[in-house]
């Protein structure tokens, strides 16, 4: 297993481009499944998740070729069947549901198990299926989703956390090709929502209300193969500028939507932005919340910050049940974070010394590179494949920007 050494206490300067986005690839991809003819997908991150989403489309029938952030598909002939094995390694697979069911008419995941930040459910996404006339069956650990035909319906997809994004992805691609209009109430707003509606109509489809609570379907017969471009990824973009502002440096992000971001820089601008530490950093609140609220993504990022600035600030968690995973292994670098049920307390101010850390999970990896880039010494983030699902080339564009990190072998 590999792990990041890095050197701290240096300011990252200079400039640094952002990949596409992670979550509005994943579903993309999966979109390409509901239709025979070949799709174009520019601006697809190399990361193992969208490698692994790449196989995924080939063990369903599809040919899928994946080369310098170009992917090209063509799910002329598929099944619908996807095999536990693949589906285990990253659950996001789920999003493969809503085209097959809607291509097939039937659709058999292995039901994707929780993570560690949470429980992570899917009865959001079989309600919308049912919703939509499907039949669905649990067994063996597979749900198996058949429908005769799929009709168009009022599908209410609120949760316990607000909307679900992969929820409301799934059911969207499935009411494509369903007869009639589907109306989602409660839908997510994200922008990765957007971006996988853009796509759909290109593709023929007829979507309006992306990006809003409520999203009209109106089903068509039949998709047709489209080109698309992902847009940049607002969550590498938060974590990049929170490490600017963590080392006291000043970057300049390019290929960004800071429109996409405004809960976390509170900003507008298109096509780039420079982050400096303006005057003192000042302790704040934070409470991550649907889009366009402070992003759940982001929240473990923005602990590591909070840690250098004096003061108490207070996180709470309100998507996951258990996304706090990042703050023992902060407390190791030195600080100070006691966590009260959904909330984390940080009394910040006191400098971080580098130590030896594991990440956990995707977010929580990134928050432990910001801290050992502002921590004192040399701090060693062990198990970085999980920083490897969600960053391309993390360490390259850091090493860009003059911070001192190596990817070595965990000893
Ligand atoms: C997407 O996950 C993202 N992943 C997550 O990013 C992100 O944290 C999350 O949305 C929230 O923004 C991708 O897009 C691939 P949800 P998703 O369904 O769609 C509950 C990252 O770090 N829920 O919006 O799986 C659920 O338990 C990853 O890049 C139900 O109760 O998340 C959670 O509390 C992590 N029932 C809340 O809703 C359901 O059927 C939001 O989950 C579905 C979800």
């Amino acid at each position: 297993m590999e792990s990041f050494l890095i050197k701290g206490g240096l300011p990252l300067r200079g400039e640094v481009t952002i990949s596409g986005s992670k979550n509005a690839a994943l579903p993309i991809m999966a979109a390409t499944l509901l239709t025979d003819e070949p799709c174009v997908i520019r601006g697809v991150p190399d990361l193992s998740d969208t490698q692994f989403m790449a196989l995924i489309l080939k063990s369903l029938g599809a040919e899928a070729k994946f080369e310098n952030g170009t992917l090209s598909v063509r799910a002329k002939k598929i099944h619908g069947h996807a095999d536990y094995e693949l589906v285990r390694k990253m659950r996001g697979s789920i999003c493969v549901a809503g085209p097959l069911l809607a291509r097939l008419h039937k659709a058999e995941i292995s039901l994707p198990g929780g993570c560690v930040i949470g429980a992570r459910p899917i009865n959001l996404h079989l309600k919308g299926f049912e919703s939509l006339g499907a039949k669905i069956e649990i067994a063996g650990g597979y749900v198996r989703a058949t429908a005769k035909k799929l009709t168009g319906c009022t599908a209410f997809l609120g949760g316990r956390a607000g909307s679900t994004v992969l929820g409301t992805a799934n059911v969207m691609m499935a009411a494509t090709l369903a007869d009639g209009q589907t109306v989602i109430e409660s839908a997510a707003c994200e922008p990765e929502v957007v971006d996988l509606a853009n796509f759909l109509n290109a593709m023929g489809a007829n979507i309006s209300g992306a990006g809003s609570p409520t999203i009209t379907i109106t089903g068509v017969a039949k998709l047709h193969g489209a080109e698309h471009q992902i847009i940049p990824d607002r969550i590498e973009t938060a974590t990049f500028a929170i490490a600017a502002a963590a080392t006291n440096g000043e970057v300049t992000i390019k290929n960004c939507r800071p429109d996409h971001l405004r809960a976390v820089l509170d900003k507008q601008r298109a096509g780039s932005m420079t982050i400096r530490r303006g005057k003192k950093l000042a302790a704040v609140d934070v409470t991550t919340l649907p889009y366009s609220g402070f992003p759940t993504d982001a929240q473990a990022q923005m602990m590591s910050l909070l840690t250098l600035v004096p003061g108490i600030s207070i996180i709470t968690e309100r998507i996951f049940e258990s996304r706090f995973m990042h703050v023992s292994e902060l407390a190791r670098l030195g600080a100070e974070i006691e966590i009260e049920g959904p909330s984390a307390i940080v009394k910040g101010g006191r400098p971080l010394n580098g130590a030896p850390v594991m990440a956990s999970d995707l977010r929580a990896s990134a928050a432990l590179v910001i801290a050992g880039l502002a921590a004192k010494g040399q701090t060693q983030v062990n198990r970085i494949y999980h920083l490897d699902r969600g960053y391309e080339k993390m360490d390259v564009k850091l090493r860009k920007l003059g911070a001192k990190i190596q990817r070595v072998e965990e000893k």
